[in-house]
């Protein structure tokens, strides 16, 4: 039979890693799909750059059009980023009856309703398992593995370069941007390093994974995104003394209400395992309610980790190359038509426990002003760490952790209580999952 022609668009650093991996695993891979399957046009921007792989025998353009027009391209698989060129991309590859794989998670997050109904109505599959956590096959075993299961919640630690900074930061003391820079180097961060460190990747990759848990199509601009940017080195050392590691998390929650679906810096028990990934590692826990807890490791980015996500999507697809289109596993899990409208909830009715720091005089009669406005609040008081002053200052850092609450009970009792005399200085707060 002759091989399957694969046509790539971007030779960086996931494609660079795709041509070697493909290279290098010929033989093993083509013995899994039943094909030999090889890399037989690629594009990319400037094509006198030095890359990662070899690319002789492959045919080069700088106009990605070419590739996907290119009679010979079974499978085109977009590893450009963004969404502009790419979207256009991926639905000139669908139109011209192509599959795709892809490992562009805005794409799908933001677009992916309409390219999978596109692909849909032309009976091509598109698969997008590097979109998510990097090498950690985590999108097969939800969509697959845990079908079985009513899923009740996932959170995880799905993007590489923010993990890598905060580890470097705690573990070695290292400067952010310093950090960063070297996340960059090593190919980890994404072409806009905000899309990292303001958390805006991992909402797209939670968009993804909410809506294969949860069967909802996916919601992009209706989850609540924040970064690590505003993680202090004194935050870490406070909510080690407590017995947690601050990570920076996506939480996918299914509730009576509608399902949470936020990232955020969050405080874990320092027992968890999830607590101890460190580096550009991820990991992703599921809770199925009938396998429990489920946790998937693995690294997060890098060319061959996020090839190897890439070249199994093609191995997937080259498998299904004969399939009737009716019978192949849905893109989104659940079939198109069975998808549900649970509503994604507002940040203002998440609930959560909290690690709140205050800078407050020290005094007598302020901790029980403090705790009394939580009281009237319904806020239960979980710990209370107040450090002592340092020399010459009258105010003391109050570290106190709280209950799960309502985000808008909390967001009411911290206004009044930075209304104190005797609270200097904007409030800290940090969410806290148990992930029990
Ligand atoms: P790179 O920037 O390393 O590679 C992008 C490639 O696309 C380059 O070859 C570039 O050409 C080409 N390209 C960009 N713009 C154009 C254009 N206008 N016309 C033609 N070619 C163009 O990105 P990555 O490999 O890091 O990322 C690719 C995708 O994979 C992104 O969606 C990213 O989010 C995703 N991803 C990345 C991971 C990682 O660890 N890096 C992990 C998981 C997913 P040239 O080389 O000439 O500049
Ligand atoms: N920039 C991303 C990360 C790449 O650091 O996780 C992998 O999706």
């Amino acid at each position: 039979m002759n091989p399957v022609k694969i046509g790539l668009l971007g030779l960086g650093t996931v494609g660079g890693g795709t041509v070697n991996v493909l290279k290098r695993n010929a033989e093993e891979i083509s013995r899994r799909a039943g094909r030999a399957i090889e890399v037989s046009h690629a594009s990319a921007r400037e094509l006198n750059k030095p890359r990662i792989c070899d690319t002789t025998g492959i045919t080069l353009t700088s106009n990605p059009a070419e590739v996907v027009d290119a009679p010979e391209v079974d499978v085109v698989v977009e590893l450009i980023g963004g969404d502009g060129l790419a979207y256009e991309m991926v639905m000139k590859a669908i139109n011209n009856g192509k599959h795709v794989v892809t490992a562009n998670k805005a794409l799908i997050a933001k677009h992916g309703n309409e390219i999978f109904a596109a692909a849909q109505k032309k009976g091509v599959m598109v698969a997008f398992e590097a979109a998510v956590a990097g090498g950690i096959p985590i999108i097969k075993a939800i969509r697959e593995g845990l079908s079985a299961n009513r899923i009740e919640w996932l959170a995880g630690i799905i993007n590489g370069t923010g993990n890598f900074i905060l580890t470097e930061m705690r573990d070695k003391g290292r400067d952010f941007a310093d950090v960063l820079a070297e996340a960059q180097a090593l190919g980890y961060a994404e072409a806009d390093p905000t899309f990292d460190v303001e958390g805006i990747d991992a909402a797209h990759k939670l968009t993804i994974l909410a809506s294969i848990a949860f069967g909802i199509p996916l919601q992009f601009d209706k989850a609540y995104t924040e970064g690590i940017t505003r993680i202090t080195r004194e935050d870490v050392t406070y909510a080690e003394e407590l017995g947690y590691r601050i990570k920076h998390l996506g939480v996918a929650r299914r509730t009576n209400g509608g399902i949470e679906l936020r990232v955020h810096p969050t405080l874990i028990p320092e027992r968890r395992l999830i607590a101890n990934v460190n580096g550009v590692m991820n990991a992703v826990l599921v809770k199925g309610d009938a396998v429990g807890p489920t946790l998937y490791y693995g690294a997060g980015a890098g060319a061959e980790a996020t090839a190897s996500a890439v070249v199994a999507d093609i191995v997937d697809v080259v498998r299904a190359l004969t399939s009737d289109p009716e019978n192949r596993v849905p893109h989104l899990a659940f079939q198109p038509d069975q998808l549900s409208d649970l509503p994604i909830l507002p940040v203002d009715e998440i609930v959560t426990a909290y690690y709140l720091r205050l800078q407050v005089e020290d005094r007598p009669g302020v901790l029980a002003d403090i705790t009394r406005i939580f009281g009237e609040a319904g806020i239960s008081i979980e710990a209370v760490l107040q450090k002592e002053p340092a020399e010459g200052e009258t105010s003391v850092p109050l570290i106190m952790l709280t209950q799960r609450v309502k985000e808008q009970s909390m967001n009411q009792a911290l206004a009044a209580i930075a209304k104190l005399d005797a609270v200097t200085g904007e409030p800290v707060r940090i969410r806290m999952e148990s992930l029990g």
